[in-house]
């Protein structure tokens, strides 16, 4: 990639930037690299740019999660957090609190969500997979986004949950409604996480009286043994994992695929690697994939409780600190040739599922999922292409999120 000329910062958040924030970024990285900003919203937050400082933010815990902080009209008028704020009980959940209650629902979780359980989950996962490919196989063609990376976590997590068969539809539908108000229409997202808040608690009702061996179950027995867990709080963690763990993994998939069409060279060794039954190319391809065009473009909103510098700058008390998490993992000062993908990449601490105490608690699934879509997709469909030119593909609008609206692919059917 050339190099940037130093004077001229190219402009943030613009259509050019959603298709390629990486220019900007670097110059930020260099010139700027903790950068107070407006952003669209007309929210002035600070950018976090640098591996070094985006570590260390991920993990200050002067910088708090809850959004009550942050001084600014900002919060007042709700324009900071994700939609449908007015369900207040159901945004208590881990992403906007600290501890010491964050600790406990964070310890009340992991007994639930074990590495255990996720392992066993493999066969459903490969199934979904399998049963989703088969849907668009004999057609040779398909848009990745909508028939394969937008379906396959949320069944994943509805069956993880122990949401029943005959209700997934409603979830896909609801879960669909929410993302799409980032392509610009917000309208049905209020509805739609009424819905999601109205459904989970009934579920969590119903599960209570006959207790199952999914995880919502976990959760309810997890609560019942010392800790409290109040079933808005067994609500709102239902709700966040549903939610954490939807359009992060479509953002996986869709950016993973897009990255090795324009890599057909990385392709192509993995695939060969595929083919020999190996596996290690696969896993260290996931982490750089996750590094080199992640899902998570920048963590979510975090708010200066006391003064504290980043990178030595001066972040006064209520102000939001937004580290961009696609920044920091292309920082040459930590990872060599920050810009080329190299999916046997071996040195590769990516911040990618963040950092600190509100690490990704679904990042075991997450990677599980990534190896079953990417292994089978390439194995099922070995001359699986792009049927657009990369320039005219839509990325969807939103802050945190850095994703696909849809990729078109062909195939030999
Ligand atoms: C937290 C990334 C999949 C559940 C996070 C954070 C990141 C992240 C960056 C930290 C955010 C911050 O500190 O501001 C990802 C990526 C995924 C993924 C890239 C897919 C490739 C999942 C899945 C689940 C999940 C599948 C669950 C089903 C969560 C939860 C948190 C979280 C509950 C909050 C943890 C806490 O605050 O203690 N994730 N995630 N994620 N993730 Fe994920």
């Amino acid at each position: 990639m050339p190099a940037q000329p130093s004077f001229a910062r190219p402009p943030l958040f613009t259509w050019d930037f959603a298709a390629d924030p990486y220019p900007a970024y670097a110059w930020l990285r260099e010139h700027e690299p903790v950068h107070r900003t407006t952003l669209p919203s007309g929210v002035e937050a600070w950018l976090v740019t640098r591996y070094a400082d985006a570590r260390q933010a991920l993990a200050d815990a002067r910088l708090s999660k809850n959004p009550v902080h942050h001084s600014e009209q900002a919060h007042r008028t709700g324009r900071v957090g994700i939609p449908g704020e007015r369900q207040a009980d159901l945004m208590t959940h881990l992403l906007n609190i600290d501890p010491p209650d964050h600790t406990r629902l964070r310890r009340l979780v992991s007994k639930a969500f074990t590495p255990r359980r996720v392992a066993a989950f493999e066969p459903r996962v490969q199934q979904l997979t399998d049963r989703l490919i088969d849907d668009f196989a004999a057609r040779g063609s398909a848009d990745l986004i909508h028939e394969f990376a937008f379906p396959l976590p949320i069944y994943a997590i509805c069956d993880l949950l122990g949401v029943p068969a005959e209700d997934q539809d409603d979830l896909r539908d609801w879960a669909g409604a929410m993302i799409r108000h980032h392509g610009g229409r917000r309208g049905g997202v209020g509805r739609a996480v009424k819905n999601i808040r109205a459904y989970l608690l009934e579920l969590i009702h119903r599960k209570r009286a006959d207790l199952g061996d999914d995880l919502i179950s976990g959760l309810i027995r997890a609560g019942d043994h010392g800790e409290h867990l109040t079933e808005n709080e067994a609500a709102a963690m239902a709700f966040i994992l549903l939610f954490a763990g939807f359009e992060t993994t479509i953002n996986l998939i869709g950016n993973g695929c897009f990255a090795l069409f324009r890599h057909p060279e990385q392709r192509h060794l993995l695939q060969d690697s595929l083919r020999r039954g190996e596996s290690a190319l696969l896993e260290t391809g996931i982490e750089e994939l996750l590094r080199y065009d992640g899902p998570v473009e920048l963590a979510t909103w975090r708010f200066a409780t006391s003064p504290l510098t980043i990178g030595g700058v001066g972040i006064p008390v209520g102000d939001p600190v937004l580290v961009v998490l696609a920044a920091a993992d292309r920082d040459p000062a930590r990872f060599a040739a920050e810009n080329t993908l190299d999916l046997a990449r071996a040195d590769n601490p990516h911040l990618g599922f963040g950092h600190g105490i509100h690490y990704c608690i679904g990042a075991p699934l997450a990677r599980l999922e990534g190896r079953s879509a990417l292994a089978t997709l390439l194995t099922r469909l070995p001359d699986l292409r792009l049927a657009a030119s990369p320039e005219d593909l839509r990325w969807r609008g939103g802050l945190i999120m850095r994703g696909l609206r849809e990729l078109p692919v062909e195939f030999t059917p």
